[in-house]
């Protein structure tokens, strides 16, 4: 057992299954899906994370239904072709010690995509629309209705006979069974529908059709919101209601507790919390669920260090902690924290781009910091080169960091020279910005790794001739990231004018008035100084070249600094492009049309324009030549850490 972690790799028994420590991985869906079915992409992935030692994994949510299709790639669990999938991910978990359960799933009306790129059509309770995804569903049928619940019962079946250790019902962020208990959402006068009791019905006649297909010797669990927070939501006291009802039904195992609901963008925002949310925050509502239940309770929601887990259980909060994104940023967190190796974790970050950010443009799940996940059977096991090379890495930034790492990991020589005084790159700047400090820890993990593995880092050290002979490289990486470029503006001498990066190192003092930002990608840089100057009560306007502010960023990460530069003040104007600024207006040209805007009284003007690739000018003589991240085209952190991981992975290939 941890000495530093006894709660946390304690051993814990959910039903029939002892699961060997509290560490889990929740249903994650992971674009990883072969054709709807689980193929060697998804086992490989779920093996890693067995491997790195956690005690469950759930997998992704599973169709029970033909009327469960939420996307077009969701995993079905509707008929047989589905057994080689289930059985071939849980052989593979189980030969890593650790236990594996599968999700049911229907969506209702929270239905993202339709057949072909048509509207998506769904089925719910009544025909009351969803807001996010706007759809209007139809209402069920009461024959509809028990087509569903058969489907559940043999779903389960189907996975529990494929060795899957135990089945979870995803009754949780607005999906369909929580949508029958909802009497905001179920409007029906049938037995389905009006009193508690009636709304109950769906979800207890599910748990019980489950547990009676499954049989006793496989674990049944429940994944609820404890609180949807939103508009017409259901809050704690209904939840916990209902819960204490299914719980007096002696059908279910477990509760695993999340936030949300998927039917606002206020409410999906608590599905993956960003950066902006505290580490493990829904913590008080597992604690509440725990007093109205004796069997075990998980949580999800940034809990993404050990410590922060072992917290909670040894609080009596919850008995089990799930860690998915941490585990999808690092797979091998169990083991390093069993193993006192904390200072290796390589925690996230909470920026939500490569992992929900990806499913929600239909691709696969991936980290920022670590592209090797989802991509196990590209990248992993780490190659080991024949011959040791001398390899030059120009650049500290994410880019330079992640491919000094993996290549001296693989065994080669590595030197890597950063011109400024500290490693990170662009990600120092990104971390000055209002709430996403935390940023900042995708430079502290990569140069963690980059240390540990043994690279030779030089900091203060601009690569010169005289360097290049000295370190007499076979290999040179450029990653010489990217520098601010500044718009052609009209721009009067009285006009004060600095450019956002600039402003960002220098924090000057701003003359007072309203101050115009412009921005030309709709990312953060843009929104993050509006919100910070706003919140310092500095009247602001953000304008922005994109289809709006934050276009770029990630739907959840977005919607909590929108709404918090709504509450802050800031006035907006979208499809706009800088073209000049004088001493009191800003003028901006409409990218739709003719049309210029202006804007009076303003004071200052911070620019965040499209920045410049930076490459040296050197001569490497014989050796190879590689240019990766924002030195071949200025993109986001994601971009530069993949490059370098296969800058690093291409080396290998060549030894
Ligand atoms: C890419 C991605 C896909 C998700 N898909 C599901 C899903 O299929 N079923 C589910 O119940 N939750 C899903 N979630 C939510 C997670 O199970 C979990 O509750 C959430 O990530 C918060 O936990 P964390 O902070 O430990 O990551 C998904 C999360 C991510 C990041
Ligand atoms: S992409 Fe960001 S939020 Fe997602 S797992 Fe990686 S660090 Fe965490």
């Amino acid at each position: 057992m941890s000495s530093l972690f006894p709660h946390l790799f304690e051993p814990i028994t959910l039903g029939p299954k002892t699961i060997r420590n509290r560490i889990v991985s929740s249903g994650h869906d992971t674009v990883l899906d072969d054709h709807g079915m689980i193929g060697e992409d998804l086992v490989a992935y779920h093996e890693e994370r067995a491997r790195g030692g956690c005690g469950l994994i759930v997998l992704q949510v599973s169709g029970v239904h033909e009327t469960a299709r939420y996307t077009s790639h969701v995993l079905m669990a509707t008929d047989d072709s589905s057994v080689p999938g289930y059985r071939a991910v849980a052989e593979a978990v189980h030969r890593h010690g650790a236990a594996i359960f599968a999700q049911l799933f229907h969506p209702g009306r929270e239905v993202m995509d339709g057949e072909r790129g048509m509207a998506p059509r769904a089925v719910a309770p009544s025909d009351e629309p969803q807001e996010r995804f706007k759809v209007v569903p139809e209402a069920l049928t009461t024959f509809a209705i028990k087509d569903i619940i058969a489907g559940y019962a043999s779903a389960a079946k189907r996975i529990a006979d494929s060795g899957i250790d135990g089945v979870e019902i995803v009754a949780s962020h607005g999906y369909l069974p929580i949508q029958f208990f909802n009497p905001r959402v179920n409007t029906r006068t049938d037995e389905y529908g009006g009193s508690p009791a009636n709304r109950r019905r769906f979800l207890a006649e599910v748990v019980a059709g489950v547990r009676e297909a499954v049989g006793p010797g496989v674990v049944v669990g429940l994944r609820i919101s404890g609180e949807e927070k939103t508009e017409d939501g259901l809050v704690a006291t209904e939840v916990l209601d209902l819960i204490g009802h299914l719980d007096a039904m002696n059908c279910l195992d477990y509760f695993s507790i999340t936030a949300g609901d998927s039917s606002t963008l206020q409410g999906a925002v608590h599905i993956v919390p960003s950066m902006q949310i505290d580490p493990a925050y829904a913590a008080t509502l597992s604690e509440q669920v725990k007093k109205v239940t004796d069997r075990p309770v998980m949580v999800a929601g940034r809990i993404n260090q050990p410590h922060e887990a072992e917290k909670a259980i040894a609080e009596g909060r919850t008995d089990m902690a799930i860690m998915t994104r941490a585990m999808i940023c690092d797979p091998a967190i169990a083991n390093k924290a069993q193993h006192d190796a904390v200072d290796e974790i390589r925690a996230c970050i909470g920026c939500n781009q490569a992992c929900i950010g990806h499913f929600q443009m239909g691709v696969p799940i991936s980290c920022i910091q670590y592209p090797e996940s989802g991509r196990e059977l590209t990248f992993l096991p780490r190659p080991r080169v024949r011959t040791r090379r001398r390899v030059l890495v120009i650049g500290g930034g994410p880019a330079g960091l992640k491919a000094a790492a993996v290549a001296a990991e693989q065994g080669d020589d590595v030197v890597l020279c950063e011109r400024e005084p500290h490693l990170g790159g662009a990600v120092l700047l990104a971390q000055e910005l209002p709430y996403r400090s935390e940023f900042g820890g995708a430079a502290t993990n990569l140069s963690a790794e980059a240390r540990r593995a043994g690279v030779d880092i030089r900091t203060s050290t601009p690569v010169t001739q005289q360097i290049l002979a000295e370190v007499a490289p076979d290999h040179v990486i450029v990653a010489t990231g990217a520098k601010a470029r500044m718009p052609q503006l009209e721009v009067d001498d009285e006009a004060f004018v600095i450019g956002a990066r600039d402003y960002l190192s220098t924090q000057p003092n701003l003359p007072s008035g309203r101050v115009l930002v412009t921005d030309w990608k709709g990312d953060w840089i843009g929104l993050g100084i509006a919100l910070r100057l706003a919140e310092a009560r500095v009247p602001v306007t953000l304008a922005t070249a994109a289809n709006f502010a934050g276009a770029a960023i990630q739907q959840y990460t977005r919607t909590l600094l929108m709404s918090q530069a709504l509450r802050a003040g800031v006035d907006f104007l979208n499809d706009a492009r800088l073209v000049g600024v004088d001493a009191s207006t800003g003028y901006l040209q409409s990218t739709l049309c003719e049309v210029v805007h202006e804007v009076d009284g303003v004071a200052a003007t911070i620019v965040s324009g499209a920045p410049q690739s930076v490459t040296p000018d050197l001569d490497f003589g014989s050796a190879s030549v590689r240019t990766i991240g924002d030195a071949v085209a200025p993109r986001t952190v994601e971009e530069a850490v993949f490059e370098g991981l296969q800058a690093a992975s291409s080396l290998a290939a060549v030894s």
